[in-house]
């Protein structure tokens, strides 16, 4: 595959996230057409939530729509690294109207919860994933050092969800996160970045190994389907 078509840039973070929503809105809208539900993946972090309060503004019908996550750290919905309790709040407004939202933590050791949520998302169709990148490369919780990285980024693993450790991953080494093999299903992905320093990485990215820069198997996988929203 090739690489990931060019870069979108937008002249604030305020269009960012409005563009960002309008995607998600769209993809939504084209699963509800198609198959009577939409339903997308949405990463964590601190970069997406405007675009997800924003598409909670949008008039969907919302009863239609799954909302389910890339990753998320092993954490209760109220630990403030939840990125569950994150999507909680930014998309309550959908969620009050009808949208489900499909948790990926449970209680439990971070293999029994990745099994719980592998049952759960098996056969969940996206019609967008957005993702992220850290300053490290990493993409959804697919980081470099990672014991399982191989293994997330298997484009033939079987499984839609498993369990990553990784000791740099912000608030929480043990994450659970969809693989490579699940985010390359998705319709369309979305890669929302902000700042000249990640835009930087994200090129360098294209030259590396993905076992370095694990967004590499996003670029080189799923180019043609693949869009960059970046703002300063
Ligand atoms: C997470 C995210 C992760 C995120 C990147 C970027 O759980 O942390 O899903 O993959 O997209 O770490 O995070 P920021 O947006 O906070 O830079």
């Amino acid at each position: 595959m090739g690489y990931a078509a060019s870069m979108q840039t937008y002249p604030t973070r305020d269009a960012l996230m409005r563009a960002a929503a309008d995607e998600l809105e769209a993809a939504l809208r084209a699963g509800i057409a198609a198959r009577g539900r939409g339903a997308v993946a949405l990463s964590g972090g601190s970069t997406p939530e405007p675009a997800y309060a924003a598409l909670a503004a949008r008039d969907l019908d919302w009863t239609k729509v799954t909302f389910a996550l890339v990753d998320e750290r092993c954490v209760p919905p109220s630990d403030p690294g939840s990125n569950e309790g994150m999507l909680r709040r930014a998309l309550a407004p959908a969620l009050a109207k009808g949208a489900a939202l499909l948790p990926m933590w449970s209680d439990g050791s971070p293999a029994a919860a990745a099994a719980a949520a592998d049952a759960t998302h098996a056969g969940l169709h996206f019609d967008a994933a957005l993702l992220g990148m850290g300053g490290d490369a990493h993409t959804a919780s697919w980081f470099p050092g990672s014991p399982q990285l191989a293994a997330a980024l298997d484009p033939a693993n079987p499984r839609t969800v498993m369990a990553t450790e990784a000791a740099q991953a912000a608030a929480a080494a043990q994450r659970l996160t969809l693989t490579f093999a699940a985010v390359a299903r998705a319709n369309r992905l979305l890669l929302l970045i902000t700042g000249e320093e990640k835009r930087a990485r994200l090129e360098a990215a294209r030259g590396e190994p993905v076992a370095e820069a694990p967004i590499g198997a996003v670029l080189r996988g799923c180019g043609d389907k693949l869009s960059i929203l970046w703002a300063a």
